[in-house]
Parts: structure tokens; sequence; C-alpha cells
């Protein structure tokens, strides 16, 4: 179990006392399992975003990106599976009609009759559970203002398929050749039943997926390769290396389609969980969906004349499990002369944002001065002005959402053109020259970097 100060109750009272997650409909009394990002969440969360791109497509050459879209050919869920296995076991309480996971009864999971005493299903006095029914988690629509037999769609449960019915197309305007990935972020649907833990399990979430396509006898290479370079990306946001770990799944776990799945894990307050799956597909898709549609989905490979179906190597991340991973990770709280400070200690490149600009007092130019401090440093990162409440409380307001410098403005500021950079973890307040500070503020943001809660 985490043997830091983080629990999950806590960041879902600091998300919403910040305004950075909160639960979605609320004035309607909030809707099961979907949560809005407020302005610091979608902050957080795009920085997240554009770091993956950063990996896929930024730092690599064999990738490119692609937006496909929500809405599909019904029969992409046939060919891939989804329609008839995509499906949780579910059973219902005729005495309270709740409904459960008939995989989610045991002890370990902690799902309580609603009813008192607070048991688990079927064990209380009146539990009545029905035999359990397999229940599809696809989220059913149609076209047409009419509902007729032939226009129900379906709202994507992962962006992936996405990708695969695209390989042709983008293969024809990609110029690349195998081993080559197709990346993607978008929304994907999900309807779970089981109450999440805040938006650890939501019914609507951002997928960050990438279908990397190779020779069918590098397959097995590549999924090392994929399982080495996300744990990476997750230690580069900055989240501490024992509290990251690969699983491989049993082999009764893996998925319709997998041959071998490893999740990476975060140990999260409600302990390890899964934030991204690593799977190795190998030619399941494009055979299906070449299967379905009539069309050839294979590479011809001009040099040797061998014609083949790729092999699929699939990272799949969460954008809001890893947000969720950040949030936890950078969770602590101290003591600051006999104060209780609650602070996220961000990676400096992750923090919604770098700096604050606070003027000591609302008057005698200070405010004009910040103005223009904060106006130098815009472009360069993302900037805040706060002119409102005590320093003290706009520095505690700063390190709630993560910002990792705080530059104030004081009289001194006026005479000789400097001010403080105050260290969200180090607490140090540096004097330095305000035309230096785009300089100095970029040069730290770009330092290496390690939690300091590693240290405590
Ligand atoms: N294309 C493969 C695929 O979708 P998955 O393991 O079902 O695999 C990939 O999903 C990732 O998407 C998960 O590791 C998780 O981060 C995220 N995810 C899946 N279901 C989710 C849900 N209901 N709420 C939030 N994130 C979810």
């Amino acid at each position: 179990m985490p043997d830091d100060a983080v629990t999950m109750d806590k960041i879902v009272s600091l998300c919403k006392r910040r305004g950075i997650i909160f639960p979605a409909s609320e004035i309607y009394g909030g809707i099961a399992n979907t949560y809005d990002y407020g302005h610091y969440g979608v902050l957080l969360k795009r920085n997240v975003v554009d770091a993956w791109w950063q990996a896929m497509i930024g730092d690599r050459d064999d990738i490119v990106a692609l937006d496909s879209a929500i809405i599909q050919h019904p029969r992409t869920w046939e060919a891939s599976g989804h329609l008839a296995g995509f499906t949780d076991p579910l059973v219902d309480c005729r005495t309270c009609g709740q409904r459960f996971r008939a995989d989610h009864l045991d002890a370990e999971h902690d799902v309580r009759c609603p009813r008192k005493p607070s048991v688990l299903p079927g064990q209380g006095p009146d539990c009545n559970l029905t035999e359990a029914r397999e229940f599809n988690l696809m989220f059913e629509t149609t076209i047409g203002p009419v509902q007729e037999a032939g226009s129900t769609v379906y709202l994507r449960p992962e962006t992936a398929q996405g990708i695969f019915l695209d390989f042709k197309t983008v293969l024809g305007f990609a110029r690349r050749k195998p081993p080559f990935g197709i990346a993607q972020v978008g929304k994907s649907f999900r309807n779970e039943i089981t109450p999440g833990n805040f938006i650890f399990r939501t019914l609507e979430f951002e997928q960050m997926e990438m279908e990397y396509f190779v020779p069918p006898d590098d397959a097995h290479r590549w999924y090392l390769h994929w399982l080495e370079a996300r744990m990476d990306w997750y230690e580069r946001l900055g989240i501490r290396a024992d509290h990251l770990r690969l699983r491989a799944h049993e082999q009764d776990e893996l998925s319709h389609y997998s041959s071998a799945t490893s999740d990476v894990e975060y140990l999260y307050p409600i302990g390890w969980q899964e934030l991204e799956g690593i799977a190795n597909r190998g030619n399941f898709d494009l055979t299906q969906h070449a299967e379905h549609s009539g069309e050839k989905l294979e590479y011809f490979d001009q040099q040797s004349g061998e014609r083949y179906v790729p092999h699929v190597i699939e990272p799949a991340a969460g954008v809001g499990r890893a947000t969720l991973a950040l949030l936890c990770d950078a969770y602590d709280e101290d003591d600051l002369g006999g104060e209780a400070r609650t602070v996220l200690k961000l990676h400096p490149q992750m923090a919604p944002v770098k700096v604050a600009v606070l003027p000591l007092v609302r008057k005698d130019g200070q405010p004009e001065l910040a103005h223009e401090v904060r106006n130098l440093l815009r472009r360069r990162m993302q900037t805040e002005y706060d002119e409102g409440g005590s320093i003290g409380r706009r520095y505690r307001r700063q390190d709630e959402i993560g910002t990792p410098w705080c530059v104030t403005i004081d009289h001194q500021s006026l005479e000789d053109r400097t001010v403080t950079v105050r260290d969200r973890d180090t607490l140090t307040q540096d004097r330095v020259a305000i035309d230096e500070l785009p300089d100095v503020l970029a040069g730290k943001l770009a330092a290496p970097w390690t939690s300091p809660k590693l240290a405590a």
C-alpha cells in the first residue's frame, strides 16, 4: 500500500477546491462516472497529451498521426469482435435494484450493497441476486431521425479500430514501410457500470493509442521495445520509478486478439492498477477487417517481392489515468512554520502553470511592473498573474495547483528591476534581474528533475 500522505479522497477534494476536475452535470445531481476538467485540469491534461505526441512523432520518424471518426461503420465492431465479445458479466439485485459486476463481488473489489448493513452484494439478509448476464459495454445510437433497422451505430470503445480501417489509406500517402506506426488521441466510450474511483474509470475517456505495424517475425522484438519505451515515458513525466511496474497478463486474462499483453501499472492510493496496456495483437485486426470489407490489408515489399499482413504492437494509454497518476504522485503535505501546506510537486514541465507573477501590494506601481513581467514571460511558458489576497495565500494557491515558481514584485523591484523567484519545492527565494528572468526560468524548466518526494 502507498506510504505517502495521498488518498483518493484528498485528490478528489483538492481537484474540486481548485477547479481542476469536478463532477459533470452537478446542478442536476451529477451523472455516473463522468467528470469535467476545469482550467488547470485542461492545462495538465494538455501537457500529458503533448508529451505523448512528442514521444510518438516529435522524437521519432517512424510514426504518423491520425484523427479518425468516433462513429464508424457498424460492421467495424462485428469485425473487431466488440459486438460479440466486449462484455462484462452483470448481476442485478431484485431487492435494491442495484447492478453489480459478477466478477467484482469479492472482498478484494470492496463493492458494497447500498443497504444497511454494509456488506458485499449477495451477503445481506435481503439480497436477491439474479444469474450473471453478459452486458455489452458499447454505447448504441442511431444515424437519422428514425430508429429503424440498419441505422444503429456505436460510439467507439477504443480509438484503435479507426487506425486499422485507415491502414491502407495511410500506407498510401505516409511513405513509410513496416516497421511504422499510426498514432491517435481521442475520446472513447464505455458503458461501465462499476462505480469508478474518481477519473480512474469513466464512461467517456481519452485514449492515446498507437498501432505499430511490423514484419511478423519481428513482432516479439518490437513488443519488448515498446514495453521499455512506455515505462521510460512515465518516468520522464516525473513519476517515481518505485510507483511504476510492468505486469504481464496471465494466459486467461488475454483479450481475444492478443498473444501477449503487459500492463504498465501505477501504485494509486487504491493499490496497483493499470495505467496503460501494451499488446501484441498479431495480425488479428487487419485480417478481420480484410475478411469483412473485402479489401486487401497487407504490405507489399517491392524490393524483396514479399507480401504479408503486418503484425501489430499496440501501446494503449488513458489520458485520465496518466493525469490521475501524476496528481497522486505529486500530492504532498508539509508544514511551513507551523502552518499545514498542501502542494502538488509536479514535474515543472507537467505543471499546468509554470510561473505566477505576484505583486506584493496592489499599489505603488507594483501591479504595472508585474504586468510587464507577465507579458515578458507569457510567450515562453504558461504564466498567471495574481494580485488578490495576502502573499501567503497566493503562494498556497499556487502550491496547490503545482506551480513550480512564483515571481514576486516588491518595492525593491521598482528601484533596481529585480524580482524574487520562489521555488515551490525548496522554498528558496532568489533575486533575479527582470531582463534575465525569461532565460533563467526557461533554464530551470529544461533542467533534469526528480520528484522531491523521493528524498523525503
Ligand atoms: N485498444 C486497446 C484498449 O483499448 P484497454 O486496456 O481497454 O485497451 C487502454 O484500454 C487504456 O485506456 C487503459 O489502460 C486505460 O488507461 C484507458 N481506459 C480504458 N477504459 C477506461 C475507462 N473506462 N476510464 C478511463 N480510462 C480507461
